[in-house]
């Protein structure tokens, strides 16, 4: 390549990528130009994203990437890269043998691109706070990001599990609020200098991404209350928690003192970051602490504020209009709806999408990162590379959009952005829960509204190119969904589970086995594509060679052959919508709950007692029942107080047993973990029909930070003996 033109100089960092220069026979031209502002090649339609728009010309006589602005010429470049052999993803890079590839030369296709992007915000948020990520971690994904079209980095830099922004003024906030110890002793740490964020930010800009930080308020500012106890309406000292969820401790809104705090801190993060916009969070806020404080109640009488939710909106309005004195504007999670919006805040909706479009109606703008498609710290099981596919930050309603009284235009869908949430992505599994669901969520963000569902095939075999180039820039990207299925069915054999296990695409292979607790030889074995059988309860483990890299992790079924397979069974009380599983007959499916309770084998329901009868078909011997159930009290998930149990021969006289779980269902417990809970019977127990009823417990106890919200009973399966 020889680069001419305007923005040569530029075209180092820009193309670094580019093999060349190469002056010897058969070599072409690449020709950066500006966009004559008159008599433009490209279409008007494109003057509404003008900063964006390129055209990108590759013929005989050369290669032209022709834009109005130099990020209209990066995103360009973007695209020329991706028409270049995969091979040139390993220039520079020892080993790679990439020099050696292209010393022949090679072919690029002929073109004529013009294009621009559909939204003007394309963003990936990245929690550096549950785990710290290293800064020349978040410049390589800054390159990854410029590399598929990204134009934002949503920084996450203070949360409850730390504070990770060095403050002049609140040096504690660093000193104290950057670590915490978990309970294992593991010291997790971490913040960045002033003059590391400014490089961060420096590097973003001249990839065209622009970072927007995230200063949490009035919520998730536990570590900021660790460093500085007189932030919260108690005062009390508190640690950095070491645990996750939402907690009680909150900025207090009714205090002068911690507002000046955040005006303070604000201000010197303006110094840092020149975004437009300033995220200032505002998920997740329990209102207690305020409903108890002096201050805040004072406040609420002296603004004349109808509650504490409004107390929350005036609060964030102060910030915002702090903000807005400084020529910055707001954005904030949907829950800044509850209470009235802010002036000028933009919403980025996460509950869904109906934040966001509460938003638009209300003459306002939205970003959409709905838990259903772009939560990428969620397991494939709940959000796989084709639910990401499928997401349109517009959704179909729009057209039936009622703007609010008073409001004469709606406000604007801006765009989207994928969630990387770290309290299960240390460092070292960031790359792999990104990608290669960031890729997918690019090119929904880039693209033009689909008039069609867009073609998950189709995307599957372009997928192949672009994770070549990223295996050749050793980026340790993920699956596309679980690679294993499984069905599920009773075998011929009475007690004895069929699991037909297949690979979920055509680059995915391997072996599978069933083991019983304690077992390092399976008890039956086969490949991905056979069906094992399976006695007693225990797990089926699957080794996948995935794209011929061979995963760390195992695939984990868990999974009982038991008498009560398949057997017809009525459900005594209605299953929550979200945790329904396959239907009724999962709780006696054979297939058990694994330890993440949105696996899709758990059963559950908020509130009420969970119980089922169970048809055995003919009277017979019972040793022992069994239940799966799941204990998580941070997500409200206790264990039901006691499990009544009733067996009957002929559906008339019923013989009642007690079943009473450990540990004690009520006690303060932090763990997130299955309890199999078992019920020996007398000798000799004989029934045809078992009914059941797990008794919810009650509200969350006092002691609990949602005390009197509803609970959560979880069961996956009644095991038969
Ligand atoms: C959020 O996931 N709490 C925004
Ligand atoms: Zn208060």
């Amino acid at each position: 390549w020889e680069v001419e033109d305007v923005w040569a100089d530029r075209a180092a960092f820009w193309a670094d990528w580019l093999p060349g220069p190469d002056t010897s026979a058969g070599g072409i031209p690449l020709r950066i130009s500006q966009l004559p502002t008159e008599n433009s090649q490209l279409p008007t339609e494109n003057s509404k994203l003008p900063t964006e728009s390129y055209l990108l010309e590759i013929s005989g006589s050369g290669v032209l990437v022709q834009a109005g602005t130099a990020e209209g010429v990066f995103r360009g470049l973007a695209t020329l890269r991706q028409l270049l052999p995969v091979e040139v993803e390993g220039l520079g890079r020892e080993g790679s043998g990439a020099e050696a590839a292209l010393a022949q030369g090679f072919r690029v296709p002929r073109v004529r691109i013009e294009d621009h992007p559909r939204f003007p915000h394309r963003g990936i948020l990245l929690d550096v706070c549950r785990h710290f990520q290293e800064p020349d971690f978040v410049m390589r994904q800054i390159d990854l990001l410029a590399q598929h079209k990204f134009n934002v980095l949503h920084f996450h830099l203070t949360e409850d599990q730390a504070w990770r922004i060095a403050i002049d003024a609140y040096p504690r906030l660093t000193e104290v609020g950057s670590t915490r110890t978990a309970p294992d002793g593991t010291v997790h740490a971490g913040f960045y200098s002033k003059d590391e964020l400014r490089a961060i930010v420096a590097y973003a800009a001249e990839r065209h991404i622009t970072v927007i930080p995230e200063i949490e308020l009035p919520g998730h500012s536990r570590a900021a209350i660790a460093a500085y106890p007189w932030l919260s309406c108690t005062g009390d000292s508190l640690p950095v928690p070491t645990d996750w969820g939402v907690f009680k401790d909150i900025y207090c809104a009714g205090s002068d003192t911690t507002l000046g705090f955040l005006k303070t801190v604000l201000d010197e993060v303006l110094e840092i970051f020149p975004s437009p916009y300033i995220h200032i969070g505002g998920d997740e806020a329990p209102k207690v602490r305020w409903e108890e404080c002096a201050a805040c109640r004072k406040r609420i009488r002296a603004e004349g504020l109808a509650d504490e939710h409004a107390l929350q909106s005036w609060f964030i309005g102060e910030v915002g209009a702090h903000l807005a004195r400084r020529g910055r504007r707001m954005i904030g999670w949907d829950e800044i709806l509850e209470g009235g919006l802010p002036e000028g805040a933009t919403v980025q909706s996460w509950r869904g999408m109906e934040g966001g479009l509460a938003a638009v109606a209300a003459g306002r703008d939205a970003i959409m990162s709905p838990t259903s498609h772009c939560y990428f710290d969620y397991p494939l099981s709940a959000t796989d590379l084709e639910e990401v596919y499928a997401f349109d930050p517009v959704p179909p309603g729009l057209d039936t959009l009622r703007l609010a009284p008073g409001v004469a235009a709606p406000g604007r869908i801006l765009g989207g952005e994928g969630n990387l949430w770290s309290e299960r992505a240390p460092q070292h599994l960031v790359e792999s829960k990104l990608y290669a669901r960031a890729l997918a969520l690019a090119e929904v963000l880039w693209s033009p509204a689909p008039s069609t569902p867009r073609d998950f095939g189709a995307f599957l075999a372009r997928l192949d190119g672009h994770l070549r180039r990223l295996a050749a820039q050793r980026v340790d990207y993920g699956l596309e969904g679980d690679p294993v299925t499984a069905a599920f069915a009773p075998s011929a054999t009475p007690g004895t589970l069929a699991v037909a296990l297949a690979p979920a695409f055509p680059w995915v292979s391997g072996a599978a086995g069933f083991y019983l607790p304690g077992d390092s030889l399976p008890r039956s074995s086969g490949m991905l594509g056979d069906t094992l059988l399976v006695t007693g309860e225990g797990e089926v483990r699957a080794q996948v060679l995935h794209r011929n890299r061979l995963l760390d992790e195992l695939t984990v079924f868990p999974v009982a052959g038991h008498a009560g397979l398949a057997r017809p069974l009525t459900l005594l009380h209605t299953l929550d919508a979200r945790y329904a599983a396959s239907g009724p007959g999962a709780l006696v499916d054979g297939r058990l709950g694994s330890n993440d309770f949105r696996d899709g084998a758990w059963q559950a329901v908020q509130g009420p007692d969970l119980g089922a009868t169970v048809d055995l078909g003919t009277p017979r011997t019972l040793d022992s029942l069994a239940f799966g159930l799941y204990l998580y009290q941070d997500a409200w998930i206790f264990l039901p107080d006691r499990i009544d149990v009733e067996l009957s021969v002929d559906g008339r006289a019923w013989r009642p047993f007690t079943l009473t779980p450990s540990p004690a269902p009520r006690a303060p417990d932090d763990r997130q973990t299955r309890i199999r809970t078992a019920l020996p019977l007398p000798p000799n127990t004989s029934a045809r029909y078992l009914r059941f009823t797990a008794r919810n417990g009650g509200p969350c106890p006092t002691w609990h930070d949602a005390a009197g919200e509803p609970t959560w009973l979880f069961v996956d399966e009644v095991v038969v003996y």
